[in-house]
């Protein structure tokens, strides 16, 4: 086999922003697949804020990447070697193949995508785990109501996107928060949401009063920090508020800044509740059939944000902390 395999191997741990001495980028021949094994050529990765987190030492949910390893990555690649009976050369897979160009696998943990006429980079968005994040943390952890407000930060992005999208098909009033007026233009005249704040321009606390009278029934926070802290004055009784992330505080060098206005839970017998989205793995099929229902039936949009060249990965990362992606972003590995 002559194929040759670059990597991005973590290199240290980084402090406020990856810098590209974080990385080790890393070149090695791809060897044959062994029994029970195959070999994916890596097509797109997916590129999430998550990432940002998984390089810090310390307990979450999952380990850390260790120091020396290939930085971890869902990925989707076409099978282009098996001694699997299971992958079949031209099976396009979806697994954590972690930042490189090819990938050997036993097949545990990697599902096969059967993208018919749907383009293969949605299956790392809206028909991937950003969707799932944004189906489950809504209706199980949110659950919405018709009549209802939702508010959700980060909303033009891959989550946040899907989120006003599926809370607008629940009947509900949807008011986005987002960085700059494209952003903003985007999610009300291509996506249907009811109104866009403006965060980087506006008051985000005046805003709420003015788009959400009857106060927020349902906030999916994003973003964390003080959007988090501008959401709490303005929730409705018995609101509930989705922990996804908070994107705001992950470069940050100084402790994570926590909400000062929470007792306005208890004012508003309302509910705050953290979610990960891999304790619905055995759901996904389900919420998946009905996305892609809603994508054919045109009420379901999708956005990907895709960058080419694998070499960009350190600078194309940190989009997602500048603020320069819509959609999903996605690196095109060639
Ligand atoms: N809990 C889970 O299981 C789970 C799963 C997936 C994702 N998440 C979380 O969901 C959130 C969104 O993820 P995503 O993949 O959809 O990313 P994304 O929204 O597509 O991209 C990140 C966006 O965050 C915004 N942002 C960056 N810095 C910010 C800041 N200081 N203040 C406010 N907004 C800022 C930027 O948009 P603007 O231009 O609008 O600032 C940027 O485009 C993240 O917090 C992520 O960690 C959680």
């Amino acid at each position: 086999m002559s194929n040759v395999n670059h990597k991005f191997e973590l290199a240290a741990r980084p402090v406020g922003m990856p810098k590209r001495t974080d990385w080790n980028y890393k070149e090695e021949p791809v060897r044959d697949p062994g029994e029970g094994e195959f070999l994916v050529k890596i097509l797109y990765i997916s590129l999430d804020p998550a990432m940002r987190g998984w390089m810090n030492e310390g307990k979450s949910y999952i380990a850390p990447v260790g120091i020396g390893e290939v930085m971890r990555a869902g990925a989707l690649g076409r099978v282009t070697a098996s001694k699997n009976p299971k992958f079949a050369v031209g099976d396009h897979v979806y697994g954590a193949f972690g930042v490189q160009e090819f990938a050997i696998s036993n097949g545990a943990g990697i599902t096969k995508v059967n993208a018919g006429a749907i383009p293969l980079p949605v299956f790392l968005g809206t028909l991937g785990m950003p969707g799932m994040t944004a189906y489950f943390g809504l209706l199980d952890i949110g659950q919405p109501k018709p009549g209802q407000t939702v508010v959700v930060s980060g909303a033009a992005g891959a989550v946040g996107t899907v989120v006003g999208q599926i809370a607008k098909i629940k009947g509900c009033t949807v008011v986005g928060i987002a960085g700059g007026a494209e952003k903003c233009n985007y999610i009300v005249k291509d996506l249907g949401f009811d109104a866009a704040i403006d965060y980087k321009s506006e008051d985000v606390r005046k805003a709420l009063q003015k788009h959400c009278p009857k106060g927020i029934d349902v906030y999916f926070d994003n973003v964390g920090g003080d959007i988090l802290d501008a959401a709490l004055t303005q929730l409705a009784r018995g609101a509930r508020i989705v922990i996804c992330g908070a994107i705001s505080q992950y470069c940050n060098t100084t402790p994570i800044k926590g909400p000062s206005n929470y007792l306005s839970l208890l004012v508003n017998r309302a509910s705050m509740k953290g979610m990960v989205v891999f304790d619905y793995t055995d759901r996904y099929a389900e919420a998946g059939r009905e996305m892609a229902g809603w994508m054919a039936a045109g009420k379901l949009k999708s956005r990907e944000h895709i960058v080419e060249g694998f070499e960009t990965f350190p600078d194309t990362l940190l989009k997602l902390f500048k603020g320069e992606n819509i959609g999903k972003l996605v690196l095109k590995v060639a």
